[in-house]
């Protein structure tokens, strides 16, 4: 009988040598994602407080969701999953969001064409990056195109920005701005560059929700300079007083024979039906847009499961679980405000879940109060410079300040916001 070889002795060095592969060189362009920064900031802290740790960092609903996602899901016919998923969904998904559209933007019928402007995503955060393959060309106005993004801002948005070969530009969203960019402060050679601006209102972390006249200038901006407005709306459901103006509002204040002309809007199930996990959303907007996007994403991602469509479809035709995450919601800001009001620059978010502490004058920057309320409070939060560009000069707008999501319920809230407030005196 023949005999092998031992494995070991059949290894050729040369044969084997290794070059590693080569890689994109713009991905050394992107700082560590905020989530692992974070991780490694606190790997040598241990918690010394008695108490189960509170996790306020990422933006997950802790709440469970509607009924409505689980009997749909369970509902669905094997074979559903065994297809492949149309990209443009089904007439039913387009008809459910055209129908939410029309009533949360109280939009005139027939404002919306549902087989034309709609198209289903797994998820906004991939739709937001892929964008940027669909609109950044090589070259405009004779330069580097850029791409607009509020600072603090959505990581995706600049992960999108520089694997897609644009030159990022941050807009401070600042207590003085606001808390949105300045559209004032562009130089118009930028704007002439500019390929996309990534527009968050409601904003995270800070929860400021533009105006209608500020949607409307930022439009008009994106019409005279030939760009696309990426309006991320997935906050637009958790309000707490009035429903925030979503770019919708603003195509249809400002008229004309193609509303829609420049303007995509992002809207979400994560956190409107606390499905984050569903991984279920849509992009509407500029026809030409979606007929172009449609391709890419034919070319590249995966449609969203026909079991998946269905679940989206009966939950964008229900208002009614959105009212009950909604008053969760503002019982958890209500909790946060009873303890935090007048201290750490408190103020109470337009909309949303999130808290953009300032610790001026408490620590000495929101990456020692992160250190210091893991260690004494079991409490994790995000500093703020993990969310924000530092200027040509260092200056980081978020370096005083960190970021809270109130995911957990209101009683948690409010143990764990008197506990932070012990701790960061
Ligand atoms: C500002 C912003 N945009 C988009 C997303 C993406 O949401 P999803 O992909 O779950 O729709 C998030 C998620 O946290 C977000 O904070």
């Amino acid at each position: 009988m023949l005999r092998q070889p031992p494995r070991a002795m059949m290894f050729d060095a040369a044969a084997n040598s290794v070059q590693a592969p080569c890689r994109s060189d713009r991905l050394s362009d992107l700082s560590e994602y905020p989530f692992p920064r974070l991780h490694a900031l606190l790997a040598d802290v241990t918690p010394q407080a008695n108490v189960a740790p509170s996790i306020l960092t990422i933006g997950e609903p802790q709440n469970e969701p509607p009924p409505i996602l689980t009997n749909t899901l369970a509902a669905a016919q094997p074979l559903a999953w065994a297809k492949y998923p149309p990209t443009a969904g089904t007439p039913a998904f387009r008809a459910s969001v055209a129908g939410w559209l029309g009533r949360r933007f109280d939009l005139p019928h027939g404002f919306i064409d549902a087989d034309k402007t709609i198209l289903p995503v797994c998820g906004t955060r991939e739709a937001l990056y892929q964008l940027a393959q669909l609109v950044v060309p090589a070259k405009k106005a004779g330069g580097r195109p850029v791409v607009l993004i509020p600072n603090p801002f959505y990581a995706v948005y600049q992960g999108a920005a520089v694997m897609a070969g644009a030159e990022p530009v941050f807009l401070d969203g600042t207590k003085e701005t606001g808390y949105l960019p300045d559209l004032d402060a562009v130089p118009e050679e930028v704007w002439e560059r500019t390929a996309l601006f990534y527009l968050c209102t409601p904003a995270n972390p800070q929860g400021a929700v533009a105006s209608l006249d500020y949607l409307k200038r930022a439009l008009v901006l994106a019409r005279r300079h030939g760009f696309t407005i990426a309006f991320d709306e997935c906050y637009g459901e958790l309000w707490h007083d009035t429903p925030p103006a979503g770019g919708l509002d603003a195509a249809l204040a400002l008229g004309g024979d193609k509303p829609l002309s420049n303007l995509l809007s992002f809207h979400s199930l994560s956190k409107r039906s606390s499905a984050a996990g569903l991984r279920s959303g849509f992009v509407v907007g500029d026809p030409d847009l979606i007929v172009g996007f449609t391709r890419l994403r034919a070319y590249s991602l995966a449609g969203m499961p026909l079991p998946v469509l269905d679940a989206a479809t009966a939950l964008w035709a229900d208002d009614a679980h959105v009212a009950i995450n909604r008053a969760y919601y503002r019982a958890n800001v209500d909790a946060a405000q009873a303890v935090l009001d007048g201290r750490l620059g408190f103020y109470r978010p337009d909309a949303g879940f999130f808290l953009w502490l300032d610790v001026t004058g408490v620590a000495a920057n929101g990456a020692e109060a992160t250190k210091r309320l893991w260690r004494e409070g079991a409490i994790k939060v995000l500093p703020g410079a993990y969310l924000t560009q530092p200027h040509a000069d260092g200056h980081n707008p978020g370096d005083h300040y960190i970021r809270i999501a109130l995911v957990q319920d209101a009683d948690n809230v409010a143990r764990s916001m008197e506990r932070l407030a012990r701790i960061l005196t």
